[in-house]
């Protein structure tokens, strides 16, 4: 079956099953933005059809939360819920410590801030998204309109003393216009190359006016399950310090998820 599939929508789909089955009853869930989320998103709403799970949501973008309500899952808001048991969501990229670059899809800042309030971080992703170091995917930091061509000016500067390869950095548009994030600010990538220090660097960049929050994930993501395309998966567990594997097999059902669109 899946013939439908290319083969990194099924590597996308089988990481985005296997997270799925970490769900369990009356959990509250923060629930990712991008293509891969999306998936965990219709696996998620699979599971409450045919096996009648009841969880919580917590949506991180606009986009997922319209995805989660059309599928019916019950959706509350971080202050609703103040506190999540878990949290799962793609990225960009990945490194051996599960260290992460997110905000591809521009959804950084509440993404960061709903995991950072879960108890766990799943971070789901194509077995494309494994550097040996990050920053080959431009990092996105979200700057407030207001002045953001001096934030911009005042982060070339800092950059000047990190440990990075590239400085190049661009404001993110839409069109013709700045892309607005949901909280209305813009995103700045920075095109580093290589970041050699992203601890040193989450941490600086967070000093600079005008800058809300960069997409460097620090510390926050426990579990990477990462999906190949041929069904095969490999979970990452910091916490434990162990890699396994598993094959997840696809069902005819499985063509319900090919009309998918993030
Ligand atoms: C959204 O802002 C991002 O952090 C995404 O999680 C990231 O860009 C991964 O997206 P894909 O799953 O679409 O690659």
């Amino acid at each position: 079956m899946s013939g439908e599939l290319s083969p990194i929508d099924k590597a996308k789909f089988v990481a985005a099953r296997k997270a799925a089955s970490f769900v369990e009853e009356g959990m509250t869930v923060g629930l990712g933005t991008g293509s891969t989320a999306a998936w965990l998103v219709r696996c998620l709403a699979d599971r409450m059809t045919t096996t009648g799970l009841k969880f919580r949501g917590v949506p991180t973008s606009t986009r997922t939360a319209a995805l989660a309500s059309d599928l019916g899952i019950e959706i509350v808001s971080l202050d609703e819920a103040r506190w999540l048991d878990l949290t799962i969501d793609g990225a960009d990229e990945f490194d051996k410590d599960l260290n992460l670059i997110k905000g591809g899809g521009g959804a950084l800042l509440q993404e960061k801030i709903v995991a950072t309030a879960s108890d766990q971080m799943i971070v789901i992703a194509d077995a494309g998204k494994k550097v040996d170091n990050l920053g080959a995917f431009p990092l996105p930091v979200e700057v407030i309109p207001f002045g953001w061509q001096t934030s911009k000016a005042l982060m070339e500067e800092l950059l000047v003393s990190m440990d990075v390869l590239g400085r190049k950095t661009t404001l993110r548009m839409n069109g013709d216009a700045p892309y607005v994030t949901d909280e209305g600010n813009h995103i700045l990538d920075l095109h580093l190359n290589r970041i050699g220090n992203a601890r040193q660097l989450a941490l600086a960049l967070n000093q600079v006016p005008g800058v809300v929050e960069n997409g460097l994930f620090i510390d926050i993501c426990d579990v990477v399950i990462m999906g190949f395309g041929d069904g095969k998966i490999e979970v990452h567990d910091i916490n434990q310090g162990t890699v396994g594997q598993e094959q997840i097999d696809f069902l005819e059902s499985d063509n319900l998820f090919t009309d998918l669109a993030d």
